[in-house]
């Protein structure tokens, strides 16, 4: 076998993963719960479906294929910009055994496109390079999955499959929903909550280096000047929460209520557990998680700091939380689009803030530090949470 054809099997293989892996997500689920708009600001899942079947014959079949799409100009409906999230429910999209049939048959031409082109270091194309394209789509379903888990926290009764999350957190398949993250000790000599790692001044490298699969937002890598900077050593925890909501009467985060004398709960796929002290925090927005940092005395990092933190922190680590970070979701010096104006460009300047990190229902091959995500300032549904730092001259 060539080292061509090893690595079209392997692209093959982590396509059927991440595939196996969106099967999993929906198995215990009828027709009647994937259609249904759970949500304004989440898509049906039947539309999550057929977007990632239509990405793929975009980019696989009939970019890379130069062939016909299998439904006309029915990917106009999969369009995520021109159909915002709280239409998509009244879409005449795909649904039930029509949208099993076009998962199937766009793979099953994806790989016989794949199966007749030349995928190496040296190809000619700048989608096939390194398999680029391919890398891309893997992402985007992993990606979409992690969208799609955002949702299954609203339908009762769901019990996360055997497997589903196993590739984005400890390997360990849940007993209780909601919060899956590693657990923070606060007392252990080797860093716990509270604790902060100080970070020297000076030029710092940040963004994806060239060779290797990073989305165009990552790149170029570049040099930053940084401050010296103290930054947490851990998210921070639902226990510092409580603390900091019963003083200050803060809101609680998405999904907490009340329990009576016992303290706070928090209901996920319709079941009411308490808060652990010692997870991460999560559902929290960008003015939440601010608000927090500066109650603690601190404030959220830049994402050059959050970068230039990395390798002190080990981070990041799959089964955390994505962290909020102050800055605005901004091009890096020298950015071009690639491959296309959609994934990233569109979505520069301040109407976004930057996270980093990822968490317990992230793919682990999408865990790197540069990468960056993006939210509103307002949502909560996103598994997010945050890191305090503070600048080394305002803590002496
Ligand atoms: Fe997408």
């Amino acid at each position: 076998m060539t080292a061509k054809s090893r690595s079209k099997d392997a692209i093959a293989e982590r396509l059927a993963e991440a595939r196996r892996r969106t099967l999993d997500l929906i198995e215990p689920l009828d027709v009647e719960q994937l259609n249904r708009v759970y949500s304004p600001i989440l898509s049906p899942l039947a539309w999550d479906l057929g977007h990632i079947a239509n990405f793929e014959e975009l980019w696989l079949v009939q970019t890379i294929g130069e062939r016909e799409p299998l439904h006309g100009d029915l990917g106009r409906l999969y369009d995520a910009i021109e159909n915002p999230r709280r239409m998509r429910g009244e879409l005449p999209i795909l649904r039930d055994a029509e949208l099993r049939a076009y998962l199937d048959d766009v793979r099953n031409r994806a790989l016989e496109v794949l199966d007749g082109i030349e995928i190496g270091s040296d190809a000619e194309d700048p989608l096939l390079r390194d398999g680029f394209v391919y890398e891309m789509l893997i992402a985007h379903e992993h990606q979409h999955n992690e969208t799609m888990l955002q949702l299954l926290m609203l339908v009762d009764g769901y019990e996360l499959p055997a497997g589903a999350i196993a590739d984005g957190a400890s390997g360990d398949v849940p007993s209780l929903s909601g919060q899956y993250g590693h657990r923070i000790d606060g007392t252990s000599a080797s860093g716990g909550a509270g604790e902060m790692v100080a970070v020297e001044g000076g030029t710092h490298w940040i963004g994806a280096a060239a060779g290797g699969f990073a989305y165009d937002n990552e790149r170029p890598r570049h040099a930053v000047e940084l401050e010296p900077f103290e930054i947490d050593r851990t998210p921070v925890t639902n226990g510092a929460y409580v603390a900091y909501m019963e003083e200050t009467g803060a809101e609680p985060p998405l999904y907490w209520e009340r329990d009576g004398e016992r303290g706070w709960v928090h209901t996920a796929m319709g079941r009411r557990e308490s808060i652990d002290p010692a997870q991460p925090v999560e559902h929290v927005s960008w003015h939440e998680a601010d608000a927090f940092a500066r109650w603690a005395g601190k404030r959220l990092p830049t994402e050059a700091e959050w970068e230039a933190a990395s390798p002190n922190l080990g981070l990041p680590i799959a089964g955390q939380v994505w962290e909020w970070t102050r800055s605005d979701l901004l091009a890096y010096p020298g950015f071009e689009a690639f491959p296309y104006r959609e994934y990233s460009e569109v979505f520069f300047g301040d109407t976004y803030k930057v996270l980093r990190g990822g968490s317990w229902a992230t793919h682990r091959d999408d865990l790197r530090p540069s990468f960056r995500n993006w939210d509103l300032l307002q949502r909560r549904q996103i598994f997010a949470g945050l890191r305090c730092a503070r600048s080394r001259d305002a803590s002496r």
